[in-house]
Formats: structure tokens, sequence, C-alpha cells
């Protein structure tokens, strides 16, 4: 049964997408079968790993029950990685159930018939508090939050450990903050280093992921349409997210991957996934 997995923080901007496709993308060049699942209305996930115009069926679809999910997947042309894309209309789903009782369990039941065909299910969450993320934490088990250390909002943080805690109590009690991970570190901000003190203060050293630096080149990857890991290989965003991904993969599974095998093998290990 798939590990399921979101990556949240109530703030855009703050490193959600990149995050949650590096360490699919990463988890998928391990071996691993990962479906992606983009619950953001602003589709960034699918837009930077699919080719829109194609995209027909999409998340939505599969809420209003009009497609299953296995007819909604696609793959990235990255090995082990599959998305189930988000779009626009996403927003209209929030706008027509929000007030329908038990809307917080569609996306977990669409989820279940595919739960066996993956290793991860990975969700990009929306950046506000609403029926998407709400369905996201009722779905998932595990919770990683993304906070960039150039404005310290712990107070977006501890919102979500709040609405985790009621929806622990009422929907989903094996929901579990995972992690913190720290992003766009920069090394010659005395800020970043405070924010990350501040944190390790305040959740403790056990919550604290690797941090991810800052890196031109992570924010040029969604642009050329392609992982990092391909983009720029050698880059300190292909290291930060190979070394987040293993102590991810490390956490929840205690597998323990070879750090060298992923840089020597890279290459061959980014062909194409065939359909599901
Ligand atoms: N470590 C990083 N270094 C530099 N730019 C980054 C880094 N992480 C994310 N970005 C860029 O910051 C912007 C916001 O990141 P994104 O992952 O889209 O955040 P969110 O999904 O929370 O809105 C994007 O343009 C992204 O490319
Ligand atoms: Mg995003």
């Amino acid at each position: 049964m798939a590990r399921i997995l979101s990556f949240c923080n109530r703030k855009g901007g703050s490193g959600k997408t990149t995050t949650a496709v590096h360490v699919a993308g990463g988890l998928g060049l391990l071996g691993k079968r990962v479906l992606l699942v983009d619950c953001d209305p602003q589709a960034h996930a699918s837009l930077w790993l699919l080719d829109q115009e194609k995209n027909s069926n999409g998340l939505l679809d599969c809420l209003y029950g009009k497609v299953e999910v296995k007819d909604a997947i696609s793959p990235t042309g990255y090995k082990g990685l599959y998305i189930l894309p988000g779009n626009r209309a996403l927003s209209e789903f929030e706008a027509d159930f929000s007030r329908e009782k038990g809307a917080a369990f569609l996306l977990k039941r669409c989820l279940k018939e595919c739960q066996s065909h993956f290793d991860y299910i990975i969700f990009d969450t929306p950046p506000y508090i609403g029926l998407l993320l709400v369905s996201c934490l009722t779905a998932c088990q595990y919770v990683y939050i993304t906070v960039p250390l150039q404005f310290l909002a712990l107070d977006g943080l501890f919102e979500i450990k709040r609405l985790m805690e009621r929806i622990r109590e009422k929907a989903n009690p094996k929901l579990e903050l995972k992690g913190i991970i720290p992003v766009m570190f920069n090394r010659n901000l005395k800020s970043s280093w405070q924010f990350l003190k501040e944190i390790k203060k305040v959740f403790g050293r056990d919550l604290l992921f690797p941090f991810v630096r800052q890196n031109v080149r992570l924010s040029e990857a969604p642009g050329e349409k392609v992982l990092i890991y391909e983009y720029a290989p050698k880059s300190n965003g292909t290291i930060d997210y190979w070394a987040l991904t293993k102590a991810i993969q490390k956490d929840l599974t205690k597998e323990e991957s070879d750090s060298n095998y992923f840089f020597t093998n890279f290459k061959e290990r980014l062909s194409s996934n065939a359909p599901l």
C-alpha cells in the first residue's frame, strides 16, 4: 500500500511545489512508483510536468466522479513518476462542495482504487486553508511543512498544526506531522541562520529535515519543464533535493539508499515510464 504524504504551508511561494515535485521525482529515480497529485488550482506542478494541451482528464473529473483515477493519471517521462493533474477549475470544487457533508472524504475515496499500484502518493497542496487542503489532510498520513528561510512565518505553521489537530480528531486519527523542511536557505543572510535556529527551538531537532539552499537553477527548472536532476545534475539544488529525498525515504521506511548510485546512474534512470 502506498505511503501518502502532503507538502504544506499556508503561504504561496514557500517551496511546496518545488519540494513535492523533486521528492516525488527523486523517489521515482530510486526505483519507487510515485503518484504526484496536484491539488492546487494554480496547477503549477501539472504545468511543469505535462504538456497541458494534451492533458484532458484530471483530479477534478475524478472528484466529480466522471472518470476513474486510473484513466486520469499521466506518465511524466521520468522513471516511476506519474501525475494526477490539477487545473484552474479545481477552485470550482471548493465552491461547489464546501458546504456538502462528507466532501472532504472524496479525495481519499478516489485514491483508494490506485493505492496498491504505488509506493508513494504525494500531494502538492494549495496555499490557503480550504476544502482542497482539508481533503489532502484527510487522505494522507504524513505531513511535511516547507518553511522558506527568508521570511519567518511561524504563525502559518501553527495554523497548519491546529488544522491537523482538528482533522486528526474528526476524520483522520493517523495524521502525523513528520517534518519541517527549511527551504531557500542562504548562508550569507543572517536571517537564514536565525530562522533555522528558531525552528529548531520551537519544533525540536527530530522534526527538522535537511535544508534546501537557495539555488537559481531550482527557480529555472520549471520554465524548462524539467526536474533539477536533469537540468543541473551538479547543482546545489540536485544535491539538496537528493539528500532530502533519501532522508524522507529513510524516515518512512528505514530503507537506506546508496548515495553514489544516483550520480553514476541517473542518465539511464531518467528514462521514460510506461502508461499505467
Ligand atoms: N531553493 C530554492 N531556491 C531558489 N528558488 C526557489 C527555491 N525553491 C523554490 N524556488 C522558487 O520560488 C518560487 C516559489 O516556489 P514554489 O515551490 O512554487 O512555492 P509554492 O508551491 O509554495 O507556492 C518558484 O518560483 C520556485 O521556482
Ligand atoms: Mg505551489
